[in-house]
């Protein structure tokens, strides 16, 4: 049996004490701490969520000083956190901050953070975990992970270190693996924590409840009902000032690889006995080893990619994906990508499972569809039954949080009409509180060492398996990608993955 220690996704979970932990940030200043684990600590703060001894080092480049990042962290939190912050919690926070620029190609940077840390346990007179985030460019990972290793930050004595290393982990099979193994070299994977972001939201987390905390759906889930499933996370915004970045990886490598997966992995995976981290996470594994990945002329049958010329996102003009600032000229990068995989194992055998995401989209959204097959027979015909539709089960992750369920009913009156309608939970009317964003889950979960919602080697591994072929296959093709007007839904070319008569779902 699980104990309520082992069990990080039980009830009650937040009130369990702590220990004293320093968070060391790479990549401080950088567009994620800005936007996102700033502001995240910043709530742990507010809600009493941090440990009692807590201190954080931001590290990065720019010469700041402590005051310097203090400023800086402050205007951060002002800016992006999700509840205006209180001047008393975010002094009290800032005063835990402490900051060191340096390098990361530098070993005296990490000889300098082991010497600050060093100084902080001592002025609070107890051992403190250490939790380094890798907040950085990915072509950083390496370096810090064997900067920390070199100054002797890896295996401290008298407590924890883990590592947390954020997406994308690797460009593809080869580079993931030879990443895992120089973290590896340096950690034991009980210390890694590989961050995908989508596994702290809230809905994510409900999708396990839902299937393994209701009786009512598991008959169900199966290739004996279940059609097809849409799993699709379209954005309205385009890449923003991230072309660096962006221009090298594409949809797919941004989040199809990694988020799509992952909730794909989810809706698959057998009840696993407990909510152990490794309890989940083989489950996952085997739904990812059960897909088969393609031979290299099956890529164009299972997978389309696209890229976005200019139009109007809600009412504004924006420009197409090759006019964005920092995007290389005539770039192949796909700011779209459809695919369609089969989970071949007895449960989901001939099931399709259509993935999709893009960038400058017709608005936000991200769901799971799940599609039941129609009914054996249809006894209202005629123009009556024009409205009868398979049950649909759609888990919508954001922005409208909740679940609904289509089912056909009649309309009132005296002739036999019939049309779809929706049963929905939606969180915000049910629970009436606002779900916390995603990381301030995953960093509390870091300090606590509860690894389930991280990915682990082989998962991480295993899903670039899968479409390590799409890449190299699109690598090797001199045709662009095709293009969708800004605002759309995205290439209609994309219609050609679905099987049996199959539409996509409004975006
Ligand atoms: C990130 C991607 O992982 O996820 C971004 O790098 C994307 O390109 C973002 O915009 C989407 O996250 P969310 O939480 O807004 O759905």
């Amino acid at each position: 049996m699980a104990t309520v220690q082992e069990n990080p996704l039980s009830v009650g979970l937040e009130h369990l004490p702590i220990d004293p932990t320093t968070l060391v940030i790479f990549g401080a200043t950088g567009d994620l701490a800005r936007r996102k684990l700033l502001p995240a600590i910043y709530n742990l703060a507010h809600e009493g969520s941090l440990p009692a001894h807590f201190e954080m080092i931001g590290v990065a480049r720019r010469e700041l000083g402590d005051d310097g990042f203090r400023d800086y962290a402050g205007e951060a939190i002002e800016r992006f956190s999700r509840r205006a912050p209180d001047a008393e919690v975010l002094r009290a926070l800032l005063e835990r901050v402490r900051y060191v620029s340096g390098s990361l190609d530098d070993a005296t940077t990490y000889g300098r953070v082991a010497e600050l840390a060093a100084e902080l346990e001592a002025g609070a007179g107890v051992a403190t975990n250490r939790i380094f985030y890798l907040a950085t460019a990915p072509g950083l990972f390496e370096p810090a992970i064997g900067g920390l290793g070199g100054a002797g930050l890896a295996r401290p004595e008298r407590s924890q270190a883990r590592v947390v290393v954020e997406k994308p982990f690797g460009h593809d099979l080869d580079s993931a693996r030879a990443l895992n193994q120089a973290v590896l070299d340096v950690f034991e994977e009980r210390q890694v924590f590989r961050i995908d972001h989508y596994l702290g939201k809230e809905t994510v987390q409900n999708m396990l409840v839902l299937r393994f905390a209701n009786g009512i759906f598991e008959p169900l889930w199966n290739r004996s009902y279940v059609d097809h499933v849409q799993i699709t996370a379209a954005e309205d915004i385009g890449i923003g000032s991230r072309a660096g970045y962006y221009d090298n990886a594409g949809a797919l490598r941004d989040i199809a690889q990694n988020h799509l997966l992952q909730l794909l992995t989810l809706l698959c995976m057998e009840p696993p006995v407990s909510l152990a981290p490794d309890e989940v996470r083989n489950e996952k594994v085997k739904v990812l080893h059960a897909i088969r990945p393609p031979h290299p002329e099956e890529v164009a049958d299972m997978a389309v990619r696209g890229q976005y010329h200019g139009g109007t996102v809600a009412g504004e003009e924006v420009p197409g994906y090759l006019e964005e600032e920092g995007v290389r000229a005539g770039s192949h990068t796909e700011s779209y990508v459809a695919v369609k995989l089969f989970v071949e194992n007895w449960r989901w055998a001939g099931v399709p499972f259509y993935l999709r995401a893009g960038k400058r989209l017709a608005r936000q959204s991200t769901e799971i569809a799940v599609t039941l097959k129609p009914v054996p027979h249809l006894a209202f015909q005629g123009p009556d039954a024009a409205g009868a539709a398979p049950n649909q089960l759609v888990l919508s992750v954001q922005p409208n949080e909740g679940v609904s369920l289509s089912l056909v009913a009649k309309v009132p009156g005296a002739r036999i009409q019939i049309r779809p309608v929706n049963m929905e939970f939606l969180y915000g009317a049910s629970f009436l509180s606002q779900s916390p964003e995603a990381y301030e889950r995953l960093i509390v979960d870091t300090m606590r060492g509860q690894a389930t919602l991280f990915t682990r080697r082989d998962e991480v591994e295993a899903a670039w398996a899968i479409f390590d072929p799409i890449l190299r296959a699109w690598a090797g093709d001199a045709a662009p990608p095709t293009a969708y007007r800004a605002g759309s839904d995205g290439p209609e070319d994309a219609a050609r993955l679905l099987e049996r008569g199959a539409s996509w779902r409004r975006v």
